[in-house]
């Protein structure tokens, strides 16, 4: 095992019938909060006014935000957070996917420190690391992917200079998250599998390149993996299961709380450095999806380079039961049967299906790296990834034909 540190600080209630015992720790932040949503759809749902109705038994004071993008926009991140401090807010609330958490941790880092713009303090700008507190964040998150609910990180995009990177501090971790699968039942199917994607890949990147030092995280891992692989064709069946959402959100939360990776080596983020990317050229890509459309070609690129081969032939062992060929042959059977899934689920596809052209891939790169490599001209991945290695792993994408097409 190797030495790890774990902070889990998130007061978590699952379940609708914690409504109650998740709003009564509310008032510990404060009595007025700023309440962040996205585009509109808990408010179509109905699900604000629940919250709404909550917070005024617990005689909290509450302005709304409503406007937070899908991959969110420092500029509207900006301006939640002028209002929040003209309003002289105690905390933060957010309802809605990973970019209205993500959003809500920013604008409690700004609020806090009395900051305009969040985008220099993201990886890659000025002032990196210079933020120095924020509000207490409390979540509901109404998507199940990124685990944004008990992270320490925000994701945040800037179309006008195509990037998207993050800001991460231990204090914005949220306080407390409401894990509510009834607010999980009007997903629609796209976005449940984007999702869907998004938890394995949190799974998938330290399992593939950070050793194999911790059995616990190995089989941990796979229970996620497992999970979601099993639960995603249920849900498409059957979409307002709650059941069904419930575990699916589980899974989404245990993937990414660092539990996954404790005891085995730190490994780069690789995939994920990639998709940022990816979504920073084209803001309109779920990043679940840009996931998905990495994984078959990413593997196959690891495949070829002699890279994480025994890794992935635990896995062909560990979910598909497939340990008799040798490791490289394990290893291919295991990117077989998961590009399998992954038809099945309709996440097989190409970058051009959604919307970048192989003309922008040297740009996407060279973002990657400039951004994600530390200052070399390479990102890692049990190795160097270099320029050439990125574009090539973009090109193989392209060999991803979408099943409308097979016919
Ligand atoms: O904007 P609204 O109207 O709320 O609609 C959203 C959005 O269009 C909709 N939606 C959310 N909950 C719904 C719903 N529609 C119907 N019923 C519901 N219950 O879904 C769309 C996508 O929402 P979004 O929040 O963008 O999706 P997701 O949760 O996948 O979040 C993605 C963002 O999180 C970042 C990603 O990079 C991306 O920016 N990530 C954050 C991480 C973290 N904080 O630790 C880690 C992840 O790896 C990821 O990078
Ligand atoms: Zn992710």
């Amino acid at each position: 095992m190797n030495p790890f540190e774990l902070h889990i600080p998130t007061r978590l209630f699952f379940g609708k019938e914690k409504a109650d015992e998740f709003f009564e720790q509310l008032p510990t932040y404060g009595s007025k909060l700023l309440l962040v949503i996205g585009g509109g759809s808990v408010r179509k749902l109905g699900y604000l006014d629940q919250v709404k109705e909550h917070l005024a038994k617990k005689d909290i004071e509450l302005v709304l935000f409503e406007g937070i993008e899908a991959n969110p926009h420092s500029e509207t991140i900006n301006k939640a957070a002028q209002i929040g401090k003209s309003e002289d807010v105690d905390f933060v609330l957010a309802l809605g996917g990973g970019s209205v958490m993500d959003a809500s941790k920013a604008i409690a880092g700004l609020i806090h420190d009395d900051l305009d713009d969040i985008w220099p303090y993201t990886v890659g700008g000025p002032k990196y690391r210079q933020i120095k507190g924020a509000l207490p964040v409390a979540c509901i998150p109404t998507t199940a992917a990124t685990a944004s609910e008990v992270t320490a990180h925000a994701v945040i995009s800037n179309p006008e200079v195509k990037g998207k990177s993050p800001v991460s501090y231990p204090f914005m971790k949220p306080s407390a998250s409401w894990l509510n699968p009834a607010f999980h039942t009007s997903l629609p199917k796209t976005t449940t599998r984007d999702g869907a994607s998004d938890i394995l890949s949190h799974v998938f990147e330290n399992y593939l390149l950070g050793g194999s030092d911790s059995d616990l995280a190995d089989r941990y891992s796979e229970g996620v993996m497992e999970t979601v692989m099993d639960t995603l064709p249920k849900l498409d069946l059957d979409p307002e299961n709650e059941h069904l959402r419930g575990q699916m959100l589980w899974a989404s939360t245990m993937a990414l709380n660092g539990m996954q990776i404790a005891g085995r080596e730190p490994a780069p983020f690789t995939l994920h450095n990639l998709e940022h990317a990816l979504s920073g050229q084209n803001p309109d890509l779920a990043h679940g999806r840009g996931l998905a459309i990495l994984y078959p070609a990413y593997f196959r690129w690891l495949l070829n380079h002699d890279r994480a081969v025994d890794r992935m032939a635990l896995l062909a062992k560990r979910l598909f039961g497939i340990s008799d060929g040798s490791q490289k042959e394990n290893a291919l059977s295991f990117i077989t049967h998961f590009e399998g899934w992954l038809k099945q689920n309709h996440l097989y596809e190409r970058l051009s299906d959604q919307g970048i052209s192989p003309e922008a891939f040297g740009s996407v790169a060279d973002y990657a790296i400039n951004i994600y490599g530390g200052g070399k001209d390479e990102l890692a991945a049990a190795g160097p990834l270099t320029r050439e290695n990125i574009i090539e792993i973009f090109e193989m994408t392209e060999q991803q034909k979408p099943e409308a097409e097979m016919a």
